[in-house]
Order: structure tokens, then sequence, then C-alpha cells
């Protein structure tokens, strides 16, 4: 079976308490920092910047990946590499020039990933798929945390495992939206290599536990 890595989307966290957060989710088996990223224009919602990226940063050792939910996308890309991302990850729709903002991320040194909505086509990755590290799938529309899982990403998931493994390429699959230990299972079949997962995690009374039931189902 698939190893599958955890990434908490701190966007459930308390934002008061980001360092300490971060440090539960470490010290409870997460391996990824998942880091929303919302400018109140691309998605009705509005996050934190490079600014909360940077000051986090000392307080972790694990990766930092960043979902970037902001129109326009470039004029980040740096900023976030500064501030000591380790992923970047853009919706195509929102970047005027999806293969140079691949290239700005990973001249960085950083992964580069695209995100997919629940409506967007696999097809969009025609043309970029080889170029990535990662395709994070979203399982909600983007902008909030605590909503439902949309059923259609797991054929989509599977669908888009089949054509990576077809073409023997190196990039994995990251899941956002509603992932909890109930679908966990369904998404490691189908071929997902990273879950992030908000509310299951942070709303859990026992946060380790919780990241390691999803982890547990999902490689089951
Ligand atoms: C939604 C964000 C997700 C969200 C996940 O726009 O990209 O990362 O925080 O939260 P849950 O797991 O609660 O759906
Ligand atoms: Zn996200």
């Amino acid at each position: 079976t698939r190893a599958i890595r955890i990434a908490p989307s701190l966007l459930s966290a308390d934002f008061a308490f980001l360092g300490r957060d971060a440090q539960a989710m470490a010290d409870g088996g997460a391996d990824i920092l998942h880091f929303d990223v919302m400018d109140n224009h691309y998605v009705p919602n509005l996050t934190v910047g490079p600014l909360v990226c940077a000051a986090l940063r000392p307080h972790t050792s694990l990766p930092i990946d960043v979902h970037l939910m902001t129109r326009p996308v470039d004029p980040l890309i740096d900023s976030f590499a500064e501030a000591g991302a380790d992923m970047i990850t853009f919706h195509p729709e929102a970047s005027d020039h999806v293969h140079r903002s691949v290239q700005m991320i990973r001249k960085r040194g950083l992964k580069a990933g695209v995100a997919l909505n629940p409506a967007s086509p696999l097809s969009l990755l025609d043309h970029i798929l080889e170029d990535l590290d990662l395709v994070l799938i979203m399982s909600v529309n983007p902008g909030f945390g605590g909503q439902s899982f949309i059923p259609s990403a797991l054929p989509k998931i599977a669908a888009l495992r089949k054509r990576i493994d077809d073409a023997g390429l190196p990039v994995a699959i990251e899941v956002d939206g509603g992932v909890n230990p109930a679908n966990a299972r369904a998404l490691g079949a189908a071929g997902a290599d990273i879950l992030v997962a908000g509310s299951a995690i942070f709303g859990a009374s026992d946060r380790a536990k919780a990241i390691a039931s999803i982890r547990g189902a999902a490689e089951s």
C-alpha cells in the first residue's frame, strides 16, 4: 500500500496560537502543514499572507505547503519563497501564464502544484503535468473549512492516478476539502498521496488520534 502523508490545514487552527498549533501537529504525527491563502477576490474569504508564513517558519520543521487561492498568483511567489514556504500550489484559472508561474516556483527551489476546483477538468493539466511536483484535487469549493466532501472528486483522483502512473511521472496527488477518517479509505484507494484535513483534525478532541485514523484508513 501507498504511504499517505497527512497535511493538517492551519485554516482550522487558532490563528492567535499558530506556532503552538503547528507544534501540536508535528507532535501528533503530521507530515506537512497546509497553509491556506485566501484573498477575498479569487475566493470569498480572507486569511493570511507571507508575513504570517514567515512568522510561523521558525516554529516548525515541517514543510509548509502554501495553497494560493489568489488572483493574481505571480506577485506572491517570491514573497512566499522568502517567507520559508516549501511548496506552492495555485489555481490555473487565476494565472494568465500557468507555465510561467510553475517555472517561477521551481526556480526558487520550491515544489510546484496546480489546484483543480471541483468542476475544473483534468484537461487543465495537459502540457503542464510533467512540470509539476503535485496536483491538488479540491473536494470542496475553495474558500472555507468545514464543508462536505464532494464525491465526484473520487473518480477524478482515480483517473489522475492512472494518468500519472501510465506516464511514469513523480507527481503527487493531494486532496483538499472535507477529508475525514470515514472517507480516507476511499481516497487512499483512489490513489491519493497527501490528504489535507482541517476541521476533522482540529475539531477532534484527540488531534493525534485523528491524524492517525485518517492515515490508517487511507493506507488500509
Ligand atoms: C478550503 C481550503 C481547505 C480547507 C480544508 O478552501 O483550501 O484547505 O481548510 O478544511 P476542511 O478539512 O475542514 O474541509
Ligand atoms: Zn487548502
